[in-house]
């Protein structure tokens, strides 16, 4: 296989007639994705994110999109169980050398605790199976209910909200992800709850959540936000209710030689004529 490399930087290389196999770079810079519709053979994009949002309306007609959802999901899972742990035990706080506990202080736990996986993909079943340790009641909603695996649409919804006191977000962002987690939704919550947020920031209506912690009701961890970054002195920054941390949760040591790995056998795949991983069928 001839591999050449292009950042955007450089004149295009000569093979650009050729190429059938594009790898994007993790962050989409504006070179490589303006070239998608200048190779006449391209087959395949090969996107090393998992969310495509951006890259799906630049892919050229009958050129198969693969992310790399399977690889995300480790490290997505990983933080999303532990901005649960860190809001259920107040870990900034709690962790401050000044703090004094008081003695009728307790925190909520993670275990006999109802949560819900919104989105059951590559990450919800990867959060689901970090979750299998902690003792907790495991709900699943996503867009076509499998009852053999115990995940409803969202149909469930209004029912699982009223009984849950953790969602995680989970969800592509689309046209009908977009402001999903809504006032009503958030009204549905049970006092107390905790909304964290792995996915997309815009899924969740930041305004409709800030009014929910402001008032003391809710509780959040995301990793991701809408706007991002927050600015400074943004409610969501300033509340402790909140935990923020700025959309870095694939940014582990496990994710660059998982992604290697994961690239060179779908080019392998690619030149074998075997089925690649990580299609994009749904447009997400
Ligand atoms: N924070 C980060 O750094 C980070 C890292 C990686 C990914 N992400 C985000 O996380 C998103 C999810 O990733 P993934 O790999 O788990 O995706 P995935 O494997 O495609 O799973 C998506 C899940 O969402 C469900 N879904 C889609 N549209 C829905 C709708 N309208 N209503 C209800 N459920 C819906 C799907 O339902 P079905 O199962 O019925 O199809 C599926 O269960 C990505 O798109 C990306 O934006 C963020």
């Amino acid at each position: 296989v001839g591999v050449d490399r292009y950042d955007g930087s450089t004149p295009l290389p000569t093979s650009v007639d050729e190429v059938e196999f594009f790898v994007l770079p993790l962050v989409l810079g504006p070179g490589p994705a303006a070239i998608l519709d200048q190779l006449p053979r391209l087959r395949v994009v090969q996107a090393l994110s998992a969310g495509v949002e951006d890259i799906v309306p630049l892919v050229p007609p009958n050129v198969a999109l693969c992310n790399a959802s399977s690889v995300h999901s480790t490290s997505t899972a990983e933080m999303a169980v532990a901005l649960v742990l860190a809001a259920q035990r107040d870990l900034v706080a709690v962790s401050r050398r000044d703090f004094v506990p008081d003695a009728r202080l307790i925190w909520p736990s993670l275990a006999d605790r109802r949560v819900l996986i919104l989105g059951y993909g590559a990450i919800g079943r990867a959060v689901e199976a970090r979750l299998a340790g902690f003792e907790c009641e495991v709900r699943r909603v996503a867009r076509r209910a499998r009852p053999d695996e115990h995940v409803d649409d969202l149909a469930a919804l209004p029912r699982l909200l009223a009984e849950v006191e953790i969602v995680i977000v989970c969800l592509p962002l689309t046209s009908a992800t977009r402001g999903l987690v809504n006032a009503a939704f958030l009204a549905t919550l049970p006092d107390g709850a905790l909304v964290v947020n792995v996915a997309r920031g815009p899924v969740i209506d930041t305004a409709a959540l800030v009014a929910e912690v402001q008032n003391g009701r809710l509780r959040a961890a995301l990793d991701v936000t809408d706007p991002e970054p927050l600015p400074t002195g943004h409610p969501l920054r300033t509340s402790s209710a909140v935990l923020v941390t700025p959309h870095v949760a694939g940014r582990t040591n496990a994710l660059a030689p998982r992604l290697r790995d994961f690239v060179h056998d779908q080019v392998l795949r690619y030149v074998h004529g075997e089925p690649l991983h990580d299609v994009v069928t749904d447009g997400y």
